[in-house]
């Protein structure tokens, strides 16, 4: 009987489907909550999915009847009425899962007096007559000039395309956005002066809807980013492009419909309108920075891996198709290398941790994971290609963090004490989990420190040729198939490991500096703030420190936005950090294979680079 692999998107959840086996029996099987409420009988129609590769059934009369020609051509299809033929990558959409991910948008929270890139001015202009009879933008920037003693010369296209409608039902009143002395937004007297932070992550985009003159978060969400489809990791992303440029078009739409949606939905929470967005800030990786403006990314994939511009950008928002007021602008950070970009600078700006005074590791964990060490002065950076297995990638049972992932977990002599993401059954393991569980393995010694397992635990087993040890067997899953971390998950986590702690050491051994020397580890992002810090210290991913010198900061990149949407000096620091750092490419370094292998070991940190 054929078996066929079938990738659930976004959860990152992998399942097997037995032939005669529809997609939603499958995701069923596997854990994925897909909504059914007819149970399957294609009356419903909210089990709606969309077939991203491999090969499905023929489209049912139900399914002729539900989708256009089109959605079907796209792939779109109701996951009970489908059947796989060969290894499938599907993606369920917010809207069909009966589960929603962990989508972290809080952190680290900071305040600075706000500097804004722009001014707001109140003006009162007289209505034309015969006897003055001067076109009314014209009448604008004159009272403007002279209410407000300003020099301002232009009016953006757009808003000049509003302005007669607007003054005439304003009363010949309204308020006046000037920005490098051009007007660019005309806004009713009464309305509010709002910005967007986005943090443009690979996996995330986290949005934050803000009060330009206090500062203050009205309102916030994270979504997947919908890129995810083109590929889990940038390379893949990067490489879909290469092969074909529509890629980098549909790549960069997904992202911006993304983003719009997230500002309607932020501004209907905070009763607002996307037009009294006078600024957005951007912040990812430099190849989310590059799909984000279509700029080219091919470069950024062959050595030296260079980024085409890292200077800090200001594009006007309409020009990227941005719905916010009419002649808005997008800031974006600098970025600082290839592979480190300006959400980096960011979470430095925001940590504080550019200036720190004593010696400081600053990371963020994800598929890449960039490090900064800060000591005396001087900050360099490199970053680590730490793979997906800490987001779920790779690992048998992996899974993104959503309900019923196991998040932590306990080893007790034969039983494992676990605790799922709210609370529900156990369907599979998420980047925390998959931490505790290598230092709990570790430590009880079921594997040794090459990442071997042993075979003398009552939970080892050999299931289809491979040792692994079981975290949920099949009993406690009443009858559901087993979770386990398999020989090659722990592999994979070695890899995974092995990558975040060369790149701290490559870093340490330049600046001649030891791991005593340490004074804090400031660890920012999404898996890296639900981690267990015990845990990533047993099994040598992080120096072996009090725990008193780690912090765990939350989306500090997303924070970092934020300051930078409100303050023009906080944009500066970003470009005075951009400028300053140092960056090292890690394979460049003549003792990366030999720190890599030894990073391989399990245990707290034992290098010997000497
Ligand atoms: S479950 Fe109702 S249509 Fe598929």
């Amino acid at each position: 009987m054929s078996e066929f692999t079938i990738n659930f998107e976004p959860l990152g959840l992998r399942g097997k489907c037995k032939n005669n086996e529809s997609l939603l029996e499958c995701a069923r099987r596997s854990g994925v909550g897909i909504n059914s409420i007819c149970g399957g009988t294609g009356a419903c129609h909210a089990c709606r999915v969309q077939v991203l590769s491999g090969t499905v059934s023929r489209p049912s009369t139900v399914e002729y009847k539900v989708f256009t020609s089109k959605e079907l051509k796209e792939g779109w299809r109701l996951a009970c009425q489908t059947y796989p033929i060969s290894d499938c990558k599907i993606t369920v959409p917010a809207d069909s899962m009966t589960t929603s991910q962990r989508l972290q948008v809080e952190g680290l929270e900071k305040k600075v007096s706000p500097e804004l890139p722009f001014q707001v001015y109140h003006v009162k202009i007289a209505p034309p007559s015969l006897e003055t009879p001067v076109a009314d933008a014209d009448r604008l920037i004159q009272a403007l000039n002279n209410q407000h003693r300003l020099r301002c010369t232009s009016v953006d296209i757009d808003t000049l395309r509003d302005i007669p409608g607007q003054l005439r039902s304003w009363n010949w009143e309204s308020q006046v956005v000037v920005r490098n002395k051009e007007v660019v937004t005309i806004l009713y007297q009464k309305s509010r002066q709002l910005g967007l932070a986005i943090d443009l992550g690979t996996t995330k985009i986290a949005a934050y809807l803000i009060d330009m003159n206090s500062g203050q978060t009205l309102a916030a969400r994270g979504i997947m980013n919908p890129q995810i489809n083109y590929g889990e990791d940038i390379i893949s992303r990067i490489n879909k492009v290469i092969k074909s440029s529509e890629a980098a078009v549909v790549m960069q739409r997904l992202t911006l419909d993304a983003i719009n949606e997230l500002s309607a939905d932020l501004c209907a929470a905070a009763g607002a309108r996307p037009e009294e967005i006078l600024e957005t800030v951007v912040v990812g990786n430099t190849a989310m920075h590059h799909l984000f403006l279509r700029l080219p990314v091919k470069q950024l994939a062959f050595s030296p891996f260079v980024p085409a511009v890292s200077l800090a950008l200001e594009v006007r928002a309409r020009d990227l198709g941005l719905n916010i007021a009419p002649g808005a602008y997008v800031y974006l950070m600098p970025n600082i290398a290839g592979f480190v970009g300006a959400d980096h600078v960011s979470m430095l700006l925001a940590t504080d941790a550019w200036k720190a005074k004593e010696t400081t590791i600053a990371l963020d964990i994800g598929t890449n994971t960039e490090v900064s060490l800060i000591y005396g002065g001087k900050i360099t950076t490199t970053s680590c290609a730490s793979g997906p297995a800490f987001e779920g990638g790779h690992i048998k049972h992996g899974m993104r963090a959503a309900a019923g992932a196991i998040e932590r977990l306990r080893i007790d002599g034969d039983k494992v004490q676990y605790q799922t993401i709210n609370g529900g059954p156990p369907v599979g393991i998420c980047g925390s989990g998959i931490l505790d569980a290598l230092a709990q393995l570790y430590q009880a010694n079921i594997i040794d420190n090459s990442g071997r397992i042993i075979d003398s635990h009552p939970r080892v087993r050999v299931h289809k040729g491979q040792r692994e040890f079981v975290l949920v067997s099949e009993e406690e899953r009443n009858g559901k198939p087993a979770i386990t971390i398999t020989q090659h998950d722990v592999r994979e986590l070695q890899l995974a490991k092995a990558a975040i702690r060369t790149g701290i050491q490559i870093l340490l051994d330049i600046s001649l500096c030891s791991e005593d020397d340490i004074k804090q580890v400031i660890i920012a992002g999404a898996f890296g703030s639900y981690i267990n810090i015990d845990s990533a210290v047993a099994i040598g991913m992080m120096p072996s420190l009090p725990l008193n010198r780690f912090q765990q900061v939350g989306n500090a990149a997303g924070m970092g936005a934020r300051l930078a949407l409100i303050s023009t000096r906080s944009r500066a620091k970003a470009q005075a950090i951009a400028s300053r750092v140092k960056y090292v490419e890690l394979a460049s370094s003549p003792e990366f294979n030999k720190v890599f292998v030894q990073a391989n070991y399990l245990g707290p940190y034992q290098i010997t680079n000497k």
